[in-house]
């Protein structure tokens, strides 16, 4: 749409493609029953068409469709992942233990980290390396004699940097923790097989994938035992209450199922946009800095720091051409608590900007975006 900004966040929401769209169309009001009601047949049917998407998702990650647990999203499925398989565990063996976490998680993990420290149990954040990836010495060291539980999110939100999961799995089963893992911004931009990768829970999230807002899940290997966070019908093996979505189970499965066909073309493309926009920008920015490790990153994530700008001036200037954040969409306009524990001050954080790339940005785009951000600069300059 012309007068538009152009959109570059799409880490934190994604738009919901028109194939998912044509998916969901007539669950929502042709093949609306209760997919729990089995006593008649648009109920019958409603429930089948639930265990095909439920299927259709489970084959795509490689897991077995009972593993799988439907959730409002990524921090529903987090939240229930962590409380649940803590105060689970309390219950059964009666301790309280020690869980490990990286300070630049997702606040839907930090937050019911904390409340669980709030509980009793005992809570280590440790601090990634300047480039934003956990140093396994440090984490190897952090294990105590009761650790139980690590959470460390596969791709971050708002740097992109990847953490080395298989030797953190390795180090987790080493010690008889469990490990679980946000993958909500890794689905559909970098392939994983959960089972190689041996994760024991593992978040993900429709809309950060062209799916619809409102739909997530939780994958739990199925031994493992959690707690629900509410009660009433027995749904989603009473793990999760409450009548599922049919039309966002659909288009949960449909956008899945692109994101994963298309991962490598996508892959290839958000490479050469994000790197032929950090080219111009270094050439054109003198002292640029980038956040965040470019050797091990998503592909679409670009993370800067722009020296000697007013970075309030500069962000209103280009809030006008670019739809783009400097931080996370949750963290509710407080300062990035990623940057600050990458070593940035005050200063730099509110200097700082995430831009994600994503299906429909072009070459265009990126030629614009340049201009855009080198002329907001130029005019904010200290
Ligand atoms: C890594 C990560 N975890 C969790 C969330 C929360 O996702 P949802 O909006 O599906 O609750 C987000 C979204 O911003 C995210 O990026």
């Amino acid at each position: 749409m012309k007068g538009k900004p152009l959109y570059l966040d799409y880490q934190s929401s994604t738009p919901c493609s028109t194939r998912v769209l044509e998916a969901m169309e007539p669950y929502w009001s042709d093949y609306f029953a209760n997919p729990s009601d089995r006593q008649h047949s648009d109920g019958i049917y409603a429930c089948a068409a639930s265990n095909v998407s439920r299927e259709c998702l489970a084959e795509l990650l490689g897991v077995d469709p009972t593993r799988l647990i439907f959730t409002s999203g990524a921090t529903e499925a987090n939240n229930l992942a962590l409380l649940g398989y803590a105060r689970a565990r309390t219950a059964e063996t009666g301790d309280k233990g020690h869980v490990i976490t990286l300070s630049t998680e997702h606040l839907s993990v930090l937050e019911p980290l904390r409340k669980l420290q709030k509980e009793g149990f005992r809570l280590t954040e440790l601090q990634p390396n300047s480039d934003g990836i956990i140093s396994l010495d440090q984490f190897e060291k952090a294990f105590q004699k009761d650790t139980f539980l690590v959470s460390i999110m596969m791709a971050n939100n708002e740097i992109g940097v990847l953490q080395p999961i298989r030797e953190i799995a390795l180090r987790c089963k080493y010690n008889s923790a469990l490990l679980h893992c946000d993958a909500s911004q890794a689905l559909g931009n970098i392939p994983f097989n959960i089972d190689t990768l041996d994760i024991d829970l593992l978040t993900i999230s429709a809309h950060k994938i062209y799916g619809p807002k409102g739909i997530g899940a939780l994958i739990k290997k199925k031994n493992i035992r959690i707690q629900p966070l509410q009660w009433g019908g027995g749904q989603e093996q009473g793990l999760r209450p409450g009548t599922l979505p049919l039309p966002l189970v659909v288009g949960f499965a449909t956008a899945a199922k692109i994101a994963i066909e298309d991962i490598h073309t996508n892959i290839h493309k958000y490479k050469f946009l994000r790197d032929t926009l950090l080219n111009d920008l270094t050439n054109k920015i003198h002292g640029l800095k980038i956040n965040g490790s470019l050797k091990s990153r998503l592909p679409n994530n670009l993370n800067i720091t722009v020296p000697n700008v007013r970075g309030k001036k500069m962000n209103s200037l280009l809030r006008k051409h670019i739809s783009c954040s400097s931080g996370s969409a949750c963290s509710n306009g407080a300062p990035s608590h990623v940057l600050l524990a990458l070593g940035r001050s005050l200063q730099e954080v509110e200097c700082s900007l995430r831009l994600s790339l994503g299906r429909y940005t072009t070459e265009e785009d990126v030629s614009q975006i340049s201009d855009f951000l080198t002329d907001a600069i130029f005019k904010s300059k200290i």
